[in-house]
């Protein structure tokens, strides 16, 4: 019975959608990322030399000319080959022209047509776009297509037609909790031009620090920021870098609450007495501007004027999250404030201020953007809800009218898996049920990278390459779901963006130097790639077991602060522990390859042991690293009984897998989880079971 259903199922999937492929063929594989909506492979390759030249065929745009120029030059350090050195002979043509029909914006906007065709073949290639924008995107889907072959370096045969499934991609960055300063961000901005995001959106104020300047109000910065903050030179800069990347700068100034940092300058806009002073603590407190007070929105209306005119792009985040209402409840002029205007809860009292806001925002041709708190009944459906608590609120608001983005899901602080993030899509769960009309107001979503625990020294590595699965989530069609596939692309794009520039891996090398006071940390690196750090809240609740607050004056120097989220050396070895047993232990180059990395491990802690003992930082670590030496004996052991085609006794698994257990749970003092501990339990239960081994 079970047996018939299987076949009735297998055959209804062949018969709906792959139809034409045998269901064994491994489909055709481009390094591009995100993976272009629709591309077809031809045959041969474009090999780039010296003398590859690049014209502009269609319309007239300076930005096209320096898209161009950074072109060459990516192209130039892609491949190690100096470029535009040798000129063109006159009758030759050129490598690769661009034709856009038309300039876009001069700053993007949401909705500008992205798309663009791009053909490559062994003669030649063609760019063709509508816009400035999909000229810009096919000049990354081009450098993506070169890498190194036999023959040198070249790009394959392809014909790519592309277009972005959603139109806003966004990575939002807290810059408050911990400072970010600028040359981070022009980083960022350069990585998320490979991947095609297209929104930045930086969040300038919250409790901990008001990191942009305002000429009106000098106080924000010069009171509230410990003198880290970007002046309006520098925002404009940096919104002129990123337009001509195609990316727009989305500005967000949380009020009501998340403000203490503007009360430092400016104590009457808050509801309480004051004085106030930089928060150093991470969390949710109770300072909030004051709703009641006609000054307050005097206030709100010259500072938002004044960022109107600073910040090009059509939207302005006012943020609106977690407003705990305490400095409302507690002040009376608010209570009989509230008692006139028959408000039942703050939760109304928020509202209010919410749709006054709203109202300047709009008077300086503004759209409004905020966190899920701002949506109520009374806001014009121009505005924009950013969803952190769930998806189905984005549905629920989509069916009201209102238009949406999803974070919740990718907030890369939580230290989830690449696959995780790719895993969640903007029109599932309610979202899927919305009619065609109803899902197009959910224009995208956001990565969201919040500064607990992010400094200038990890936050490339909180971001990339994570943030790239979310961008391919974005853009490509639903139906791009191979998670292999991802990875692959993704270690691409790992590499392409360090040598543009980018430090998510270097930085590692660095921290692990500045902790060890030696480069020279071959048994720190081992443990450092075993192992990956803990996310916001697991942190927060350890430390919090241990009496211990982390704050903004806490040293990020630790190994937790130092790891990317994600060890690909760990990845790479729980894929082939997993594909040792699904092959039975057959493939026996791969078993020496598991065989080789346990005996590292479990010798490892010899050999960093004095290492831990010479730095405070390093000694926290000690824990872990005999916990990874015991996990490499115990996957030694399994292996040894698997080859041996003998059945381990019960107290054996019993054992070994109570101390796996242990050392499942992160570490509580280290804050760091042994990433590869699972991959050796199952080892461990494959010795066990009665066809595990290859006997
Ligand atoms: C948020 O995470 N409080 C928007």
């Amino acid at each position: 019975m079970r047996l018939f259903c299987f076949v009735i199922l297998a055959s209804t999937i062949t018969l709906g959608s792959a139809a034409q492929t045998s269901p064994s063929a491994e489909p055709p594989q481009i390094s591009v990322m995100p993976l272009p909506a629709k591309f077809h492979l031809g045959s041969g390759q474009l090999v780039i030399n010296q003398s590859f030249s690049i014209a502009n065929k269609g319309v007239e745009d300076s930005r096209i000319d320096r898209a161009i120029a950074r072109f060459m030059h990516h192209l130039a350090m892609n491949t190690g080959i100096p470029l535009g050195l040798v000129p063109p002979t006159s009758n030759s043509n050129p490598t690769l022209t661009v034709n856009a029909g038309r300039a876009s914006k001069r700053y993007p906007e949401l909705g500008e047509d992205e798309s663009y065709t791009l053909d490559v073949s062994a003669s030649g290639a063609r760019l063709t776009a509508p816009d400035t924008l999909g000229i810009l995107h096919g000049l990354q889907s081009f450098l993506q297509l070169v890498k190194a072959v036999p023959q040198g370096f070249a790009a394959p045969a392809v014909r790519i037609e592309d277009t972005p499934r959603f139109p806003w991609r966004g990575l939002m960055i807290d810059v408050s909790r911990h400072f970010i300063p600028m040359d981070a961000l022009y980083r960022t901005v350069d990585a998320m031009a490979v991947v095609k995001l297209n929104v930045l959106h930086l969040h300038l104020s919250d409790d901990q620090g008001f990191r942009m300047q305002s000429k009106e109000f000098p106080k924000l910065t010069e009171l509230g920021s410990d003198g880290n903050y970007y002046t309006q030179d520098e925002m404009k800069a940096l919104i002129e870098y990123a337009a001509d990347r195609g990316i727009r700068i989305v500005p967000e100034f949380d009020m009501p609450g998340h403000a203490t940092s503007w009360f430092v300058g400016y104590p009457e806009l808050s509801s309480g007495p004051g004085p106030y002073s930089v928060e150093r603590r991470f969390g949710i407190f109770n300072p909030a501007m004051d709703p009641t007070r006609e000054q307050t929105y005097k206030f709100l209306d010259k500072f938002i004027g004044e960022m109107s005119d600073l910040f090009p792009d059509q939207y302005f985040h006012i943020g609106g999250d977690e407003v705990n209402g305490k400095q409302w409840e507690a002040n009376p002029k608010i209570q009989a404030f509230m008692r006139a205007h028959n408000m039942k809860n703050t939760q109304q009292l928020q509202q209010y201020f919410t749709e006054r806001v709203q109202k300047i925002v709009a008077r300086h041709h503004k759209f409004m953007i905020g966190w899920d708190e701002i949506l109520s009944p009374g806001m014009p459906t121009d505005i924009v809800i950013q969803s952190w608590r769930g998806p189905d609120s984005l549905a629920a608001a989509a069916k009201q009218g209102y238009r949406g983005l999803l974070s919740s899901g990718y907030y890369l602080d939580h230290m989830e898996t690449a696959a995780e993030h790719y895993g969640v899509d903007p029109l599932s769960g309610d979202a899927a049920k919305l009619t065609p009309e109803e899902k197009s107001r959910i224009l995208g979503g956001e990565a969201c990278a919040w500064a607990e625990f992010l400094t200038p020294q990890n936050v490339d590595s909180r971001l990339w390459p994570r943030a790239a699965a979310v961008a391919e989530r974005l853009w490509s069609p639903k139906d791009t779901q191979d998670v292999g596939s991802m990875y692959r692309r993704l270690e691409e794009v790992s590499w392409r963006l360090e040598l543009l520039g980018v430090r998510h891996r270097s930085e590692l090398s660095a921290m692990l130097g500045r902790m060890a006071g030696t480069d020279d940390v071959p048994a720190l690196r081992v443990l450092a790639g075993a192992v990956r750090p803990v996310g916001l809240d697991g942190r927060q609740d350890l430390d919090q077991k241990a009496g211990i607050e982390e704050t903004a004056l806490t040293p990020m120097n630790r190994l937790v602060d130092a790891v990317p989220p994600e060890s690909q050396s760990a990845r790479g070895f729980t894929d082939l522990v997993n594909a040792l047993i699904a092959g039975k232990f057959a493939d026996r180059k791969a078993e020496t390859s598991v065989r080789d990395q346990l005996a590292i491990w479990r010798d490892n802690h010899a050999r960093l042991e004095s290492q831990l003992q010479q730095s405070a930082v390093l000694k926290e670590l000690e824990p872990v690293s005999e916990n990874l030496a015991s996990l490499g004996a115990a996957g030694l052991q399994a292996l040894g009984y698997i080859d041996r085609g003998e059945k381990p006794a019960p107290e054996w698994k019993a054992q070994t897998l109570a101390l796996i257990e242990k050392t499942e749970d992160p570490d509580p003092r280290a804050e760091v989880y042994i990433a590869v501990a699972p991959a050796i339990e199952d080892l461990v239960n494959a010795a066990s079971s009665e066809s595990g081994g290859n006997n």
